[in-house]
């Protein structure tokens, strides 16, 4: 048999986990198996490329962060687009055929999976596998890569925080995170952050700028975490490319700076802002994102051995698990503003900027 495997979108620790999982266990289990690595994501798939993987190159890779084979986001909307006659679809399906691929393994995030679904729909055999440190996959509980961001996110904030109380200032820390806020409430509640805007909870500008004023005067400092989609109220009536317009004007991409500025002039205390960014996607992976890694690498192995196909594998509590892509592709795991870990987060006084 031949297995194909692509890392596709935005990477993150635990891609490289994967790839060394899948190929240990059909080195374990399938004989006479080849292993091709496609290059660049869906990218290398579109133009035909790919590369035998042999065991000395993945067999030494679990610490290694980024991805032994390269990534890149292709937009979905131009999938079924003609282009001189054929289109990014045609033209994957047939690479897969001229490739001679049994099978396609697509470690991705919401993206990736729903382009694997346009595949599954042309008949190839394909096995997602859920990344992304937003952790915003639909149908599974956690992602691999989010707690390695998790872990470097808040020993950011951590240290942000020492510095923050010396000066006895307002920070604003960004975290990644452009439709989920899943990241910004973990890291921010393992870091005890005073405050977290995330984009599933609309924040009123006025009442963050007055409970930064009252927080800096109580406790002599505050910490803000704004995720990278949080939105104003006075934003979230707009259709996502007018805000996207709205901010352009202004010349920002995230609310962060408008908000730092605007707290900075309403509490006339010193106030600055860090920008994670991508330190949180690169790196070694932590130790559960390692073992998370693995198992999923190896189970999706096992779902190709067994003939299952059109999937994505998943987490559900203590069992790797799958879905079928079908049922997956096009939705999205947000934070739940009414759910438990809010509640328990508001519970303990952290606030989330509404009115
Ligand atoms: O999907 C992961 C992610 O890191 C998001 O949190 C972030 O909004 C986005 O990717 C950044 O993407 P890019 O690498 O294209 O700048």
């Amino acid at each position: 048999m031949k297995f194909g495997i692509l890392t596709s979108g935005g990477d993150c620790a635990g891609l490289n986990a994967v790839i060394r999982s899948i190929g240990l266990y059909i080195s374990e289990n399938i004989k006479n198996a080849e292993i091709i690595g496609i290059p660049d994501g869906y990218g290398g798939l579109i133009r035909g490329e790919g590369f035998v993987l042999k065991e000395n190159s993945y067999s030494d890779i679990i610490d290694r962060g980024g991805t032994i084979l390269g990534t890149s986001r292709q937009a979905f909307k131009l999938m079924t687009i003609e282009e001189n006659g054929t289109s990014r679809l045609e033209k994957m399906c047939n690479n897969y055929k001229k490739l001679g691929l049994d099978c396609l393994f697509t470690l991705g995030g919401a993206g990736t999976h729903k382009t694997a679904a346009l595949l599954c729909a042309e008949g190839l055999n394909v096995i997602g596998i859920p990344k992304t440190i937003d952790n915003d996959i639909y149908g599974t509980d956690v992602t691999f890569g989010f707690q390695t961001a998790v872990e470097v996110a808040t020993e950011c904030i951590d240290r942000i925080k020492t510095t923050t109380a010396s000066h006895g200032r307002i920070m604003l820390v960004e975290i990644m995170g452009n439709k989920a806020g899943w990241l910004t409430l973990h890291s921010g509640i393992a870091a005890g952050a005073d405050c977290m805007l995330i984009p599933e909870i609309p924040f009123s500008l006025k009442a963050v700028k007055e409970f930064a004023k009252k927080r800096v005067e109580e406790k002599g400092c505050c910490i803000i975490l704004v995720a990278e989609g949080a939105l104003l109220s006075s934003e979230a009536k707009y259709k996502k490319k007018d805000r996207v317009f709205i901010r352009t004007e202004r010349g920002e991409s995230t609310v962060t700076l408008h908000l730092n500025e605007e707290i900075s002039n309403y509490t006339k205390k010193e106030t600055r802002c860090s920008v994670l960014g991508y330190m949180q996607r690169g790196g070694t992976p932590c130790a559960f994102d390692r073992v998370l890694s693995s198992r999923l690498g190896g189970y999706a192995a096992k779902l190709a051995n067994e003939g299952r196909f059109g999937v994505t594998a998943a987490v559900s509590g203590n069992h790797i698990t799958y879905n079928s892509v079908f049922d997956i592709a096009g939705k999205y795991k947000l934070v739940n503003p009414q759910g438990p870990i809010v509640k328990f987060a508001k519970s303990i006084g952290i606030y989330f900027g509404e009115e």
